[in-house]
């Protein structure tokens, strides 16, 4: 069963399922069926049987995100996803996995549960309905014979509706190439654009407001339009002088937002923003 608009990414959701990662607690704040899409699989972090699963997903994590150096912790997940929040994203039973894609995974011949091929992670924040975004992995990149492009999108759009999220934040590099996807859910607002607290200080700090329209887009819903300001500033995404005069400007007071998905101008990534008119 699929979404209720057609997208054209429409065969993800008739190959892969819906599970969530979350306590029993937390479950009745989870919308089981976002857009009508019927959750598969909840696993319950706090039993001793989820043991498995939860594996997998570190696994998921270690090749997508270990790749770009930061592959998380197993405490990580617990502290910061599974008891506060939820993981949401999609799997396949064990069963319709190759011989080649059980041995990347390590998935043991006796293992007969969900694999997850993607996943999405949000942290709820101090203000009702704002959540941060922490974590969005997908092999698609992995598993190229199995053409699950858009997959990494789907995933956080359908999160964002199962969690309930009105306000987004989120924070990435200026050079990672999950921006292609977070532009797809409208303008983004900058609140930071060079940000000494994280590891990699060229990490942009960014947010929006979500609706089923931003959400519908992000999914591939070709009948949606979005609104976007005209870019007044162009940004080097490896320019980290440039990211500090921006910073400086917006603790001086001064707006911007992100307009789209930067461009690639002579092996060059270039962010198109729009500072607002004070
Ligand atoms: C980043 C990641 C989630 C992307 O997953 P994915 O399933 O390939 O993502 P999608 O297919 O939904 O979207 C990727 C988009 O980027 C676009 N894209 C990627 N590289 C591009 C490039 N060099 N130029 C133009 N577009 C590019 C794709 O065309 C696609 O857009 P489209 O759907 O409009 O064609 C995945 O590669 C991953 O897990 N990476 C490691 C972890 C990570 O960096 N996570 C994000 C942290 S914020």
């Amino acid at each position: 069963m699929g979404l209720p608009f057609s997208t054209r990414n429409d065969a993800l959701t008739e190959q892969l399922s819906p599970f969530v990662v979350t306590t029993r607690d937390n479950r009745g704040a989870l919308d089981p069926e976002p857009f009508g899409l019927p959750t598969r699989w909840f696993i319950d972090p706090t039993r001793r049987d989820s043991g498995a699963f939860l594996d997998l997903l570190q696994r998921l994590d270690a090749l997508t995100f270990g790749p770009e150096g930061m592959p998380m912790d197993k405490w990580v997940f617990y502290d910061c996803a599974e008891l506060p929040g939820f993981i949401y994203g999609f799997a396949l039973p064990a069963e319709e996995l190759s011989q080649a894609e059980r041995d990347l995974f390590g998935c043991g011949a006796g293992y007969t549960g969900p694999v997850p091929f993607s996943m999405y992670v949000a942290i709820p924040m101090f203000e009702s309905g704002a959540w941060f975004g922490h974590n969005l992995a997908s092999l698609n990149a992995t598993f190229p014979h199995r053409q699950l492009g858009g997959l990494g999108s789907v995933t956080k759009a359908i999160a964002l509706k199962a969690f309930g999220v009105q306000t987004f934040f989120g924070a990435t590099q200026w050079l990672s190439k999950a921006l292609f996807i977070h532009t797809k859910f409208g303008p983004l607002d900058i609140t930071t654009a060079y940000t000494p607290a994280h590891s990699i200080p060229e990490t942009l700090t960014y947010g929006f407001t979500v609706t089923d329209v931003s959400l519908r887009s992000a999914c591939g819903d070709p009948t949606v339009s979005l609104e976007r300001p005209d870019p007044t500033v162009h940004l080097d995404g490896a320019d980290s002088e440039a990211m500090m005069k921006i910073q400086a400007d917006i603790e001086g007071g001064g707006a911007y937002q992100m307009v789209g998905a930067p461009s690639f101008q002579g092996g060059r990534s270039i962010h198109r923003l729009a500072r607002r008119a004070d």
